[in-house]
């Protein structure tokens, strides 16, 4: 294990890694796993990563278990990388989408699961408690199931009803709260101890992040390791923004690459708690944004914890914010369907977002654009609209159509 200690984003302070963490016993904040990148950079090369099988857990130098063998997998592939067609109107020339909608589950959230449960298992961990918007808890519910823990998920009531089905069948224990992603965090803060659930609420724990870090280094080797300009990424909590932050930061320290893409966030304009705090300057979101509604469910997060920790991954890339309307977002999901795409509306966001950036100053022409889909648009087909009864039906002796 290269891990040297686990530090508070926030105020410093160094805790153990192998003890169960979760946020600063002293101030609250995040914690980010640190690493021996001497050492590392010793231990493993571009060359010989090149030769390791194509998944995130080739990076095992960066990551914080003690060994290989007791990962909970549920094979994660790389996923591929594709350079969009360019359509008419669109100045930008290169723009490629990531498809996390190829791993388990469906979304990108089991990257951070992955890594989370088998390092919770590690530990000695074996019941586990999350709030969640959908994705996140279904995630939680199949890492969760492989390893032989207990799942509790606690989602708003009108959380997508294919991730509550996952749920349920992965045998997780379901609980619907009145109210927001906000609101089922206050329930498992309430009850953790009574229960003895480890909280695995995003950002409340080191060890998601160390999930999502891998996209940054799955990129990085997959552009050759020179990595596009910009990447768009749809944001709720913060974890995976921060995550790529985190990975394109030790990739840099390792020498793998020179310089990290603007990491520019996009959220809807009917929950834009980062977007509004981005552009007033703050250091943090300071007031929950009242209201909150969007089609897609995982950006509805009201008031991110340690949302300072997303707003420094965006500034510190010189990156930007952008929201998008829930107009725009259907017809994002629509072109990418055009291009035999499945994008989740989360995901479809960034397209959204390029889209409006198109005769702006925001992202140079000739600019490497990287719009990560995070998710199927499977796991929503169950919301989107058909007309059904103008469908043909034939029978076996039609002779015309
Ligand atoms: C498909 C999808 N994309 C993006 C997000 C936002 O991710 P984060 O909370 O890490 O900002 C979510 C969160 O639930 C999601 O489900
Ligand atoms: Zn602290």
């Amino acid at each position: 294990m290269f891990t040297t200690t686990v530090k508070c984003s926030r105020c410093g302070q160094k805790y153990p890694p192998n003890e169960v963490l979760t946020v600063c016993k002293k101030c609250g904040g995040a914690l980010l796993f640190q690493y021996d990148l001497v050492k590392v950079a010793a231990s493993v090369s571009k060359k010989v990563l090149k030769r390791r099988e194509a998944t995130f857990w080739k990076f095992k130098e960066l990551l914080p278990l003690s060994s290989q063998k007791g990962i909970v997998t549920l094979g994660e592939p790389y996923t591929p990388v594709l350079k969009l067609s360019r359509k008419r109107g669109m100045s930008f020339k290169n723009v490629y989408v990531k498809d996390d909608g190829r791993l388990p589950t469906g979304t990108f959230k089991a990257r951070g699961m992955a890594v989370a449960v088998s390092k919770l298992k590690e530990l000695g961990v074996k019941r586990l408690a999350i709030p969640s918007a959908g994705n996140a808890a279904a995630a939680l519910a199949a890492y969760g199931a492989k390893a032989g823990m207990e799942v509790y998920a606690f989602m708003p009531k009108d959380a997508p009803e294919t991730t509550v089905k996952e749920c349920l069948y992965l045998r997780a224990k379901v609980y619907f709260v009145h109210g927001l992603i906000n609101d089922a965090a206050e329930i498992v803060e309430r009850f953790k101890e009574k229960y003895g659930w480890f909280d695995a609420s995003t950002n409340k724990q080191p060890y998601r992040f160390e999930g999502y870090k891998a996209m940054a280094l799955e990129i990085a080797e997959q552009f050759n390791w020179k990595v596009p300009n910009v990447i768009i990424f749809p944001t709720g909590g913060g974890e995976g923004v921060i995550g790529l932050w985190k990975g394109f930061k030790e990739a840099i320290e390792l020498g793998w690459i020179s310089e990290a893409p603007r990491l520019v966030i996009v959220q809807s304009s009917g929950c834009a708690p980062l977007v509004e705090a981005f552009n007033n300057k703050e250091a943090e979101v300071e007031t929950p944004w009242k209201n909150a509604q969007t089609i897609a469910a995982g950006l509805r997060v009201p008031s991110p914890y340690a949302s300072y920790l997303t707003l420094k991954a965006v500034r510190e890339t010189k990156g930007t914010a952008i929201t998008v309307s829930d107009q725009e977002i259907p017809m994002a999901m629509k072109q990418l369907f055009k291009r035999g795409l499945y994008a989740c509306p989360e995901a479809a966001a960034t397209l959204a977002a390029l889209n409006k950036s198109n005769n702006t100053r925001l992202f140079d022409q000739d600019e490497k654009i990287l719009l990560y889909l995070t998710g199927n648009a499977m796991k929503n087909f169950d919301t989107l609209p058909i007309e059904k009864e103008k469908v043909p039906v034939l029978t076996k002796n039609t002779t015309s159509l």
